[in-house]
């Protein structure tokens, strides 16, 4: 019937073949190659309307780039709860429903990322990878919006901008600059934990199917009681093993292929080789834990596993393909505050300023009603009384409420609040309204730790790519470098150090004889406030 209507040149009505070409008013479209005009040579006219309707549909094609992690790929799939966290029944931490029956699956989203550079830029660049997660719980959407490493470069919501500004290209040259990077690195001494991921191979993970996830911020589950306890959240790939790149493995794939990692998972998924994760837990009380030598807040800080376990609570696994990038992928928005209930926050301050910027930017970039969005919206019961908006699709109403009631309490007919599910958990506060670093801010001790910890060439990498990154900066933004990673482990700043002589660039002053670690570190000394 289709092929009918095409040789009869479109002149039947739409109405007689799904396949039939139409505008968006539903007029069936009888020359899609011609626009209107006077005479073969034209001019055009202005009443147009299926060329004025394609063109400026078309003209309004992009949205705006998310700010941060705009490069992504996404999938869909389910994630299977094992009913226990490690040997204990998970309700005695948290009453969250999707965690309580072995076996329960719950529909989840995952969009993967990169961080600093746009929509269309190499997957093989160093930068933290988002691995953020929906789950379509049945008491609505839970969003766990991490990043592959545990960890991450401030503690502050503040600082947030400001580091942002100086990773993405200069605002005059549009050019990616390094020095501008290691400028705010280099006075930022908490970020030294971080910058030690970076750049080893960490630093760029080979496919989106072969690396961690990790909530990064402390959160709190919540049981029946109302008694919360502190929780971080980390993915494991399962099937796969974790797989890093050198930045000359990178360097071959880059001249080669931008989208490596999207096309590396379309086609894992497409061959039915489903990757999977096994999502842990670490759990501690819900205090300030004097006994460790950083606040469990801190999100600069990984949580000792000697200290708080990994605790298995169940599989995520991706096993479809969304059908269509933009509307799956792009316009999927995922914030730190979307929790259901038995999931709570911690008072960790950048995890608080998070959650107000997720869904600030979302109502810009995708709109004011993007929760009505099918990727975004809830696979469940909705009714609220917010009403209309720019691009109002639906009117959010429960199927008995009274559509003149959009407003609560009502007598007449309209919606009720739901009963507890639970005793509230009702944390107490009492201290002085202050603008004041954490305590115990530790800045370098676990960067000297993860350092050690790598694999040989792994710190070779390390120090490799610092060297050659750090070469174009200046002397005192390399000095304030190496300061802080001698405080970090001395061999780690000397082989810095080292290597930037080998590249003939000086260090220390030649005036009092001091060498290039022993300023830094006295200036590392005073930024880390030690
Ligand atoms: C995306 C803000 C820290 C992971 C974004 C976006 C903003 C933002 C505005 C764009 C969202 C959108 O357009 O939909 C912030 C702020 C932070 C912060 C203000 C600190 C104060 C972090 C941290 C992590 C993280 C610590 C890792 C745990 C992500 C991910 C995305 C993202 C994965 C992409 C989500 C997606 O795929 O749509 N962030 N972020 N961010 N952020 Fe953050």
């Amino acid at each position: 019937m289709a092929n009918e209507t095409n040789q009869n040149g479109g002149q039947q009505q739409g109405a007689e073949s799904d396949m039939t070409l139409t505008n968006r008013q539903g007029h069936p479209i009888t020359d899609n190659q011609n626009v209107r005009t006077v005479g073969s040579r034209g001019p055009t006219t202005l009443e147009n309307y299926h060329f004025l309707e394609k063109i400026t549909h078309f003209d309004r094609e992009r949205i705006p780039e998310r700010v941060v992690h705009a490069r992504g790929a996404g999938a869909h799939g389910y994630f299977e709860s094992y009913g226990k966290a490690g040997d204990e029944p998970v309700s005695k931490y948290t009453r969250a429903k999707l965690f309580q029956e072995a076996g329960k699956r719950t529909p989840a989203f995952v969009r993967f990322s990169t961080v600093v550079h746009g929509g269309h830029s190499p997957e093989t660049l160093r930068d933290p990878r988002g691995f953020a997660v929906k789950f379509y719980t049945e008491d609505g959407n839970w969003d766990l919006v991490g990043n592959n490493l545990k960890i991450f470069f401030i503690r502050d919501p503040l600082k947030f901008p400001d580091m942002v500004h100086a990773f993405k290209p200069d605002p005059v040259t549009n050019v990616n600059n390094m020095e501008r990077m290691f400028d705010f690195l280099s006075l930022s001494p908490e970020a030294t934990h971080m910058v030690t991921f970076l750049f080893s191979p960490w630093g760029i993970p080979a496919n989106y199917r072969q690396m961690q996830g990790s909530g990064v911020n402390t959160y709190k589950w919540v049981n029946k009681d109302g008694v919360g306890v502190l929780v971080k959240y980390h993915f494991e790939p399962l099937k796969l093993p974790i797989r890093n790149l050198t930045q000359a493995d990178a360097d071959k794939i880059i001249s080669k292929n931008y989208s490596h990692a999207t096309q590396d998972l379309y086609e894992a998924i497409e061959k039915g080789e489903y990757p999977e994760w096994e999502l842990r837990v670490q759990i501690l009380s819900d205090d300030e834990h004097p006994e460790l030598d950083f606040d469990p807040l801190d999100p600069t800080k990984l949580w000792p596993e000697d200290v708080a376990p990994m605790l298995p609570v169940g599989k995520l696994v991706l096993d479809r393909n969304p059908t269509n990038y933009f509307a799956e992928v792009e316009q999927a928005a995922f914030g730190t505050g979307v929790l259901v209930d038995g999931l709570d926050f911690s008072d960790d301050k950048l995890l608080q300023g998070r959650t107000f910027s997720y869904s600030d930017t979302q109502r810009h970039r995708v709109g004011t009603n993007y929760l009505q969005l099918p990727i975004n919206a809830p696979k469940t019961h909705v009714a609220t009384n917010q009403r209309d908006g720019q691009m109002a699709y639906n009117v959010d109403a429960a199927p008995g409420q009274s559509p003149h009631v959009n407003y609560e309490p009502s007598s007449l007919g309209g919606l009720k609040e739901a009963p507890k599910a639970g005793k509230d958990h009702e944390p107490a506060y009492n201290a002085r309204l202050v603008r004041q670093k954490i305590d115990r801010p530790n800045d370098f001790k676990q960067a000297g730790e993860t350092y050690r910890a790598f694999e040989d060439w792994e710190r070779d990498e390390l120090i490799a790519n610092l060297v050659a990154n750090l070469s174009i900066c200046k002397a005192d933004i390399r000095e304030r470098m190496i300061g802080y990673f001698t405080q970090a482990d001395p061999d780690y700043g000397r082989r810095v150090r080292e290597g930037l002589e080998a590249n003939g660039l000086q260090h220390g002053n030649p005036a009092t004889g001091a060498v290039a670690s022993d300023a830094g570190v006295e200036e590392a000394k005073k930024l880390g406030g030690e």
